[in-house]
């Protein structure tokens, strides 16, 4: 689905990413792993055009989209969230849905009748989910950490992907909240078909969860396998499990 090939980007004279290679199958559940400032981030900004590549390849689906802006990207079927959550925080939970769920169709708000109820129920069917629909009429800002960035998901959602990317999904949370979110991850993957590519930075979670692990380190990759083979690996083990 997703194939990254030598991927670079430099800040000034600093090389965040750095021969970046990467392969995400249809239904993978793919982790990103690698220490802070490995470039993992920058990585995810490069693949959905939040980020110009300076050299290297992006095929989705067969596709160069390393030069497609953001917005065109999304439309092809990536969607994001972010580290820190992107919310509108004014907005009820319901409409923090509704507009990502209008704008995918490239709808205003001010709809006929019909289409109205088809945006309705497709949002609401995200919020059930992702198990928000209990706090649908709530503000977005009101939310717990955890359920705002649950909430991420859902808007990622409301744009239809094929493809979903989740920066470090569980960040900050709560040891029970992490537990609900990597259960969301699973389900999205197992039950929806959605193939899903995230970084995170415990361990647990990543070799419980991912089918398969990309390893960064100085914004290069060092080996992407299955975890069994990539907790074996002898460079991953000294560049960076080794510590543990
Ligand atoms: N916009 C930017 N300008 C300058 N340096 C940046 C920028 N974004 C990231 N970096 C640097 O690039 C490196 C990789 O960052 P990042 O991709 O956020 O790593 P990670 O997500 O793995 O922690 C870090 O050293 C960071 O400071
Ligand atoms: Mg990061």
């Amino acid at each position: 689905m997703l194939q990254v090939d030598g991927l670079c980007k430099a800040f000034g004279d600093f090389q965040a990413v750095n021969g970046a290679w990467l392969t995400v199958r249809q239904g993978d559940l793919v982790a990103v792993i690698g220490p802070n400032g490995a470039g993992k981030t920058t990585l995810f900004n490069l693949i959905t055009g939040h980020l110009q590549a300076d050299r290297g390849s992006i095929r989705f689906r067969e596709q160069e989209i390393s030069r497609l802006p953001a917005h065109e990207i999304c439309r092809r079927g990536i969607a994001r969230s972010f580290q820190i959550a992107n919310i509108f925080p004014r907005l009820s939970v319901f409409e923090n849905v509704q507009v990502a769920v209008l704008s995918a169709k490239g709808l205003s708000r001010h709809l006929l009748h019909p289409t109205r109820r088809l945006v309705r129920e497709e949002t609401e069917g995200i919020l059930e989910r992702v198990g928000l629909q209990d706090r649908r009429l709530d503000l977005a800002g009101s939310l717990s950490h955890g359920d705002k960035r649950i909430l991420e998901i859902a808007i990622a959602l409301g744009n239809e992907p094929e493809l979903l990317i989740l920066d470090e999904p569980t960040a900050g949370m709560s040891p029970e909240e992490t537990a609900a979110t990597l259960a969301l991850i699973r389900r999205l993957a197992r039950e929806q078909g959605l193939t899903i590519l995230f970084c995170e930075h415990d361990m647990e979670v990543v070799f419980n969860v991912a089918t398969s692990i990309m390893v960064m380190q100085h914004g290069s990759t060092l080996v992407q396998g299955p975890p069994l083979q990539v907790r074996a690996d002898p460079a991953v083990q000294e560049a960076y499990l080794g510590r543990d």
